[in-house]
């Protein structure tokens, strides 16, 4: 990936300063550095010569930024130079050579004069999540939308739904745990600077005076990709969603997964039918509690902004039953089964979807702190819930209930609720918390491929039920 173009700002850390950082980050993908005062951007102006260009907000004093321009002048910095401020701020850098923007209009000023200087390099595209400053949002008059924060291994874990209120509490509450930085899904991003642009004098004059702005919320289906079918076991459906979830909405991606899929494991037109009707009839099975009933219409909600739940069941639903197909464990039993386990196995999370991407333990501990109380519970709980859940249940699948409850145990001992060795994970469960890894693996990775895989597997599972699956997954032809 190319690296992003680097830019010193120089500015107080104010609410006007994150919203132009802001701006930059969403339109160009800048990466900035901001100062407060000119003395360590002139040590950075000597040693190193990487940034492209210079903005100089009229909240420092203005003999910081006649020492940045000074400097710039003596070390022969050939970068552009922005200064803001009001017109009387501006007066004393009029012979500077710098570019020079009034404030009251900075949001499009800038904007503009970045537009002119530099061509649009095709390699560097906006980034599908934007970096934005917890309190820039609050800045906002109950402004709502969905909120992200990433994780440590590059994922996105959506923490705000658009129909929570963040409100100053939240930003302390996060500040607490060193979440700063949170991340819109690029449409939200784009809304929200539109509509800053349309009431830019309102929105200055507010955050000048350190009021709330008010500007129109995004709708709700703003990050849903339009046009998405209505028919949610259509192929082309769960791929464009699975593109779409993570921001590869490319038509070849989408048609690469599902080639891919139904290629590697051989799956049939009459076995897609096969899976179909049983399908149908988990379903039906669930239907007759009337708690899992009501859990899986919210799965099965088309309109969902937060596709994850549907598409890990129906990506899961299949991966199982190509697995129990390779492993020739492909009675009608143990294909219902499987598929039953797949609708059922994360059913109480399914309004919860940024607990339901959790995969182990190591990512539960790096958001623990990030959780309140019931998601906690909600999470740790959750195989020993459903496990009972289905127990209630009549003419569920025979051991259906144990495979849930084994669900997030792992064959190195790591897992839970139990932390079972692997001998101990049953050859089902072990079968399903493959086909599971492998759905989430996709799902990370639009562009996978079963070699590079298959060579992750043989380092991550140890123990013979394991290892079996991985030997035929090995003896798949790509
Ligand atoms: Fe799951
Ligand atoms: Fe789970």
């Amino acid at each position: 990936m190319p690296n992003q173009t680097n830019i010193l700002f120089l500015t107080a850390n104010t609410t006007f300063s994150k919203l132009l950082s802001f701006s930059l980050e969403t339109n160009f993908n800048f990466k900035i550095t901001q100062y407060a005062e000119s003395s360590p951007i002139e040590s950075i102006l000597d040693s190193r010569n990487n940034y492209f260009l210079m903005v100089c907000d009229g909240s420092v004093p203005k003999k910081e930024v006649s020492s940045c321009l000074e400097k710039a002048k003596r070390v022969g910095l050939q970068i552009p130079i922005m200064v803001l401020g009001t017109q009387s701020y501006l007066e004393d850098f009029k012979t500077e050579g710098a570019i020079l923007i009034d404030r009251e209009n900075a949001l499009v000023g800038v904007e503009d004069s970045v537009k002119k200087l530099f061509v649009e390099n095709p390699m560097i595209k906006p980034l599908e999540y934007c970096p934005v400053q917890f309190r820039l949002l609050t800045a906002f008059d109950s402004l709502q939308c969905d909120v992200y924060i990433k994780m440590p291994t590059g994922r996105y874990l959506k923490i705000f739904k658009q129909e929570d209120l963040i409100v100053d509490e939240d930003v302390v509450k996060y500040e607490r745990k060193g979440v700063e930085a949170l991340y819109l899904k690029k449409k939200t991003a784009f809304w929200i600077l539109k509509e800053v642009r349309n009431n830019y004098s309102n929105v200055y004059n507010a955050f000048e005076k350190g009021d709330k702005a008010k500007i129109k919320s995004p709708p709700k289906d703003i990050d849903t990709s339009p046009g998405e079918s209505e028919n949610e076991e259509d192929p082309n459906s769960l791929a464009s969603a699975i593109a779409d979830l993570k921001g590869h909405a490319e038509e070849k991606s989408q048609e690469k997964i599902e080639k891919q899929l139904d290629g590697t494991f051989k799956i049939s037109k009459e076995f897609k039918k096969d899976v179909d009707k049983k399908v149908k009839k988990a379903v039906k099975i669930m239907s007759k509690s009337a708690k899992v009933k009501g859990l899986l219409k919210k799965l099965k909600v088309n309109r969902n902004p937060d596709q994850y739940c549907k598409i890990h069941v129906n990506l899961l639903v299949k991966l199982t039953a190509a697995f129990a197909n390779l492993l020739e464990w492909n009675t009608e039993t143990t294909l219902e089964k499987l598929i039953f386990v797949s609708y059922m196995h994360d059913i109480t999370l399914v309004d919860h979807p940024h607990l339901a991407r959790i995969q182990d333990l190591k990512e539960f501990e790096a958001i623990k702190s990030t959780l309140t109380k019931e998601e906690i519970e909600l999470f740790l709980n959750h195989p020993e819930d459903i496990r009972k859940m289905v127990e209630n249940m009549d003419e569920h699948p025979v051991e259906a209930d144990k495979i849930i409850y084994q669900h997030h145990e792992h064959s190195d001992g790591s897992g839970f609720p139990n932390k079972l060795s692997t001998s101990r994970i049953l050859p089902l469960s072990a079968l399903f918390i493959m086909a599971h890894d492998l759905t989430n693996y996709i799902i990370d990775h639009p562009d996978w491929n079963l070699e590079a895989y298959t060579a992750r597997c043989k380092e991550k599972y140890v123990g013979a039920n394991f290892t079996k699956i991985i030997r035929k997954l090995g003896e798949l032809k790509t």
